[in-house]
């Protein structure tokens, strides 16, 4: 990953309707999005020049601002064409693509109705989320006393900036402790997912999931469930507690950024990469890049 400043990049960014020089894609510091956090965005990966479940990402982003009562002022279609757009004009064929949404500076204050909801889409190149021999033997989470909160307590199903401030906290509290990532439980103590994905385990061949009713149904956890269902695996979706967890045979966490990441260790317990984990990441992999054999062998 390039240690260049993201403010100080060559490039375009797609800034509502039209491309704007990287460096001058600027919002004013006087802006309700960075005030009061009402913005949404979203995290898509492009593989070979193809963008991986772009129209899930799309209507997410729509019913995160929905959410937050903003409204996109473009089609989803408009949204997929300028997310590859964004790719081309910056060359990028294989990295990530981030739109954004966010309420102006038109009003301020805690009411903000008449603010307008500006929408930006920038993509660059973000090979892998972990160093890769990292990845390999599986990343280590500590569990954080942040908890997810309750649906009546924060939109917890947007995935709207604001949200991860409490991620942040957790992420870095982990890694100042030599861990990669976070692992987070939800307000009523049931396991939930990482900073940035949905996490699963695997006990005696079957595997199991949290019920995603606090935290975001991620893209890539749908993806996984029927993918391993396809696959023959048993699977459900459940509330875990934590002992539950630490007595699985393997765990793996998914997302658009880490795909399918295997867990090395929770806080002292350390787990090994097992079969299902390694079949599942093979099988995503082939999966998203599944076009461009196409185009290969054709
Ligand atoms: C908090 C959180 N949970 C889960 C996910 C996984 O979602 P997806 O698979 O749609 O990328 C993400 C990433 O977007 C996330 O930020």
């Amino acid at each position: 990953m390039s240690l260049l400043p993201y403010d100080d990049r060559d490039g375009e960014i797609w800034f509502d309707g039209a491309f704007t020089p990287w460096r001058d894609a600027k919002v004013h510091v006087v802006c309700h999005g960075l005030h009061y956090g009402s913005a949404v965005f979203e995290g898509e990966r492009i593989y070979e020049g193809k963008i991986f479940k772009l129209e899930e990402h799309t209507d997410r982003l729509f019913k995160s601002a929905e959410i937050l009562g903003m409204e996109i002022p473009f089609t989803a279609d408009q949204i997929n064409q300028a997310c590859y757009d964004a790719c081309t004009r910056n060359g990028i064929v294989n990295g990530y693509v981030r739109p954004i949404a966010w309420r102006g500076s038109e009003e301020m204050g805690i009411s903000a109705q008449r603010t307008k909801t500006h929408v930006a889409i920038a993509a660059w190149e973000w090979p892998s989320y972990f160093p890769k021999e990292i990845r390999e033997k599986g990343i280590g989470l500590k569990t954080t006393y942040w908890k997810k909160p309750a649906p009546d307590t924060a939109p917890c199903f947007a995935k709207a900036s604001g949200l991860y401030m409490l991620n942040t906290i957790a992420k870095h509290d982990a890694e100042a402790e030599g861990f990669q990532d976070v692992l987070m439980h939800d307000y009523r103590g049931y396991v939930a997912e990482t900073s940035g994905a949905n996490l699963f385990m695997v006990k005696d061949g079957v595997i199991y999931t949290p019920i995603a009713d606090c935290f975001l149904n991620g893209i890539t956890r749908a993806t996984i469930i029927d993918m391993a269902r396809e696959y023959g695996y048993t699977l459900e979706e459940k509330h875990i507690m934590p002992d539950e967890l630490m007595e699985a045979d393997e765990i793996f966490i998914t997302g658009t950024a880490v795909e399918v990441t295997p867990i090395g260790r929770i806080d002292d317990t350390p787990f090994t990469v097992g079969p299902v984990t390694k079949d599942l990441m093979a099988r995503y992999s082939a999966l998203t890049h599944a076009h461009a054999k196409e185009k290969e062998s054709a």
